[in-house]
Parts: structure tokens; sequence; C-alpha cells
């Protein structure tokens, strides 16, 4: 497996890899990778299978965290990385500095001269994490399609944890013509049930044990869902009590929306996908499913 530290590099061998008419799949990743992290990259050498790399790339993007959020603390392991990404079949790992992926916001004082060019959903970014996180996706579009420019990828993996990214770059590729298939990935779960995240690690023993309400609500919202449609505001209501009722808990936000426009509905029935957003301690976990 190479270990690839620069943008001329991995665009190099990129194209190399093009020409010699082998496909890439590329697997954007902040670290700190899971098993979560492991079957999106199986899923990406299943895509491109004996003709193809796969590269994972391991960046903790500065652009999507705002002032107040965790991105000095986020967790930073990439021997452990490196090992998880060569057994689980990756070719290269990609792992750029902040100095190469945004050279012009640290040299100049020069406002003129700083990095100016973004990536912006304007639709489906309107709810939910983009609401809670304003800047978050901004962020997030700006450097997947940077990565998308860097690996040149035939496919890109994403997980479904992330349900609302995945579908705004999803968009993105589809309103910017990027030749990339997106691949979405299932939520991979303990046995508890609480979906995988690199911030789980932050959690006491006694937060872990709240941080299952989350799935535990989403169970919930699936035993009371029917065909026939029940008062999203009632059902929100019940389950943010059900969760608030866990020490150490505070919802962000619970949404009912339809999977493929992120449109709230008012009524939930069989099909309308359910995300949460709950502090649990400091950390903030989200999850999702379709009911
Ligand atoms: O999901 C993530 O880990 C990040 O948002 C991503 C897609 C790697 C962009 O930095």
């Amino acid at each position: 497996m190479k270990h690839i530290e620069t943008i001329r590099e991995m665009q190099s061998l990129a194209l190399g890899w093009k020409r010699s008419g082998l496909s890439i799949a590329l697997v954007p990743t902040m670290g700190a990778l899971h098993a979560g992290h492991v079957s999106l990259i199986k899923c990406a050498c299943q895509s491109v299978q004996l003709s193809g790399k796969v590269v994972v790339s391991i960046y903790v993007n500065p652009l999507q965290f705002s002032p107040n959020e965790d991105l000095a603390k986020y967790p930073r392991d990439l021997q452990k990385d490196m090992r998880i990404c060569q057994e689980a079949g990756a070719d290269a790992v990609f792992t750029p500095t902040d100095s190469l992926m945004y050279p012009f916001e640290e040299k100049s004082g020069d406002p003129r001269l700083k990095h100016s060019t973004y990536a912006v959903e304007e639709t489906l970014t309107q709810s939910m994490e983009g609401v809670a996180r304003p800047t978050h996706f901004k962020g997030v579009t700006t450097i997947v399609a940077k990565l998308f420019n860097i690996v040149l990828p035939d496919y890109a993996a994403f997980g479904n944890k992330d349900f609302q990214q995945a579908a705004v770059i999803q968009r993105m590729v589809r309103d910017l013509n990027f030749p990339v298939q997106i691949i979405r990935a299932p939520i991979i779960r303990e046995d508890d049930g609480l979906a995988l995240s690199s911030r789980n690690i932050y959690l006491s023993t006694e937060e872990r044990k709240s941080a299952l309400c989350l799935n535990q609500a989403i169970k919930k919202a699936k035993e009371k869902t029917s065909k026939d449609g029940l008062p999203a505001e009632e059902l929100k209501l019940e389950l943010k009590t059900f969760i608030e009722n866990n020490p150490n808990t505070k919802v962000d936000y619970i949404e009912f929306f339809n999977p493929e426009t992120l449109s709230p509905v008012s009524l939930v029935s069989t099909g309308t996908q359910i995300a949460l957003a709950v502090f649990v301690g400091k950390t903030r976990l989200i999850d999702n499913d379709t009911l």
C-alpha cells in the first residue's frame, strides 16, 4: 500500500492508473477509522474489483468545523489508520496537510489572496445538520470537490450514518457533473445498537449507556409507524421526552422527512426517514433510519 502525502504525487499516480485503464474508488475520511470505514473500503474494493485501485483519504478538514467544535481534539492516530487501510485492502492512503489543501489561508495577510472558491449546495442543506452547523456543509462539499479533482475517482463511498451529507454530495455530483458514481453504504452498529462514530471515544462509561437512546428512539418510532400517518410533531415530542429521560442528554433535533428530497413530512408513515442529533454530555451524536 502506498502512502501519498502531496497533491502533485496523488494526481500523477491517479492519472497513471487512468492511462493504464484502471478505475479508481475513493473513500474520503477524517481518520480515526473504525469498522464503519472498513465497510466503506470493502464497498470501494467491490466496486472496482480487480481492475481498479482504492484510495483512502485521511484529512481532518478545518473548513467543516465551526470555531466552537472539536477540531483541535478530533482523534488522530495515523499509524493505526494505515494498518486498518492495509488490512481492508486499500491500494493507497492520501494524507495531505492543511498547508497543501488551503495554502493561501496561512501565508497571506491579504484577504484578496485567500482561498475563496467554494462548492455550495443550496437546497438539501437547509435543514438538520445545515441548520445546527451553518458552515459545515460548505466545508464538506468544498473538500470533497477538491478530493475528486485530486484523486480523480470513478467511484466514491460515503456512509449513510451521515445521511444528509451523502445526499448533499450526491446532489453536488449531479449538479456539477462530476464523473463519479456515489456509493452509499449502510450504517454499522455495535451489538447494542450504537451507530459507530469516531466521536464515540469521547463518551464516558455513563454517557456510553445514555448514548443508546438514539437507536432506542428510532426503534420506538419504527414500532409506532404504520401505513396510516402519525402526526410528526406528536411523535417528535414523545421521542424527545424519551431521550431526555436518560442522564446527560439533550436533543438538538429530531426530523421526519422524505429520504429522496429531504423535505420534512407532517405525517410519519412507512418509508419516512427519521434523523436525530443528540448531545450526550458534550458529545454530539447523530443517527437515522428508514421507518
Ligand atoms: O464524513 C466525513 O468523515 C467527512 O465529512 C468527509 C466526507 C471525509 C469530508 O471531510
